[in-house]
C-alpha cells in the first residue's frame, strides 16, 4: 500500500493497467477530502468527468450535490467521492469485470488511507462489487450492512434518478437513513 494520499494520486494519474488508458482524456482519481469518514463510490467517469478530470461533474453530479446538501454533506468539506474505475469506459458502457479488477487496488488504497466509517455505493455496479454480487438496488437500497468494520449501503445512481424521477422519494429516504447512520457512527462528519 502507498501510505501517502498525494503520492497515491500521482501514481494513479499515470496508470496504464487496462485498455481504458488508451481512450481516456483524464484519470478521475476522486473528489472531496481524505479526512472524510463517509465515502461515495460510483461506477466510472462519464464524458464531462473525463474531460475535466473530476468525479461527478455532469448533470448526475449536480443532482448528487443537491442530495448531499439535503443532509448537510458537501464534497468540498466532509465526504470523499470515488468510482469503481478511474477512467471513462467508451460511450459510457458499463465497466467490464477485468477493468474493475485492474482498478480495484487504487480504490482499496484510497479506502485504506481514508479509513471511512460509511461507504455509500451509487448504483448497481458498485453495490454488486462491494456489497453483494446479487444486490438489487430497487429492493435493497437504503439498507446498511457492516463489512470489515465499515457500514455499507447501496442507493440509486444519480443517472438512474435522472432517467426515472419516480425513484427520487426513495433516494431521499436513503439520504435520511444515511444522516442517521452518520450521527450514530461518525458524528464528527458534521463538524468537518
Ligand atoms: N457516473 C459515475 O458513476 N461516476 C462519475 O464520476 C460520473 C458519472
Amino acid at each position: 500500500m502507498i501510505e501517502n494520499f498525494e503520492e497515491l494520486r500521482i501514481q494513479a494519474l499515470a496508470c496504464r493497467r487496462c485498455r481504458l488508458a488508451e481512450t481516456r482524456t483524464n484519470v478521475v482519481f476522486g473528489a472531496g477530502t481524505p479526512a472524510a469518514k463517509v465515502m461515495f463510490i460510483g461506477e466510472g467517469p462519464g464524458e464531462n468527468e473525463d474531460l475535466q478530470g473530476e468525479a461527478f461533474v455532469g448533470r448526475g453530479g449536480q443532482l448528487l450535490d443537491r442530495y448531499l446538501h439535503h443532509i448537510d454533506l458537501d464534497r468540498s468539506r466532509n465526504i470523499y467521492i470515488a468510482n469503481m474505475v478511474k477512467c471513462r469506459p467508451p460511450k459510457n458502457r458499463d465497466p467490464q469485470q477485468d477493468e474493475m479488477d485492474c482498478c480495484i487496488d487504487w480504490l482499496r488504497n484510497q479506502v485504506y488511507l481514508i479509513r471511512p466509517k460509511i461507504i455509500v455505493c451509487l448504483g448497481r455496479i458498485a453495490a454488486q462489487r462491494l456489497i453483494d454480487p446479487k444486490f438489487r438496488v430497487t429492493k435493497e437500497h437504503g439498507r446498511f450492512v457492516e463489512k470489515n468494520g465499515i457500514w455499507m449501503m447501496g442507493t440509486y445512481h444519480p443517472a438512474a434518478l435522472l432517467r426515472n424521477p419516480a425513484s427520487k422519494p426513495d433516494a431521499l429516504e436513503d439520504m435520511a437513513a444515511l444522516r442517521e447512520k452518520i450521527l450514530e457512527v461518525c458524528p464528527e462528519t458534521y463538524s468537518l
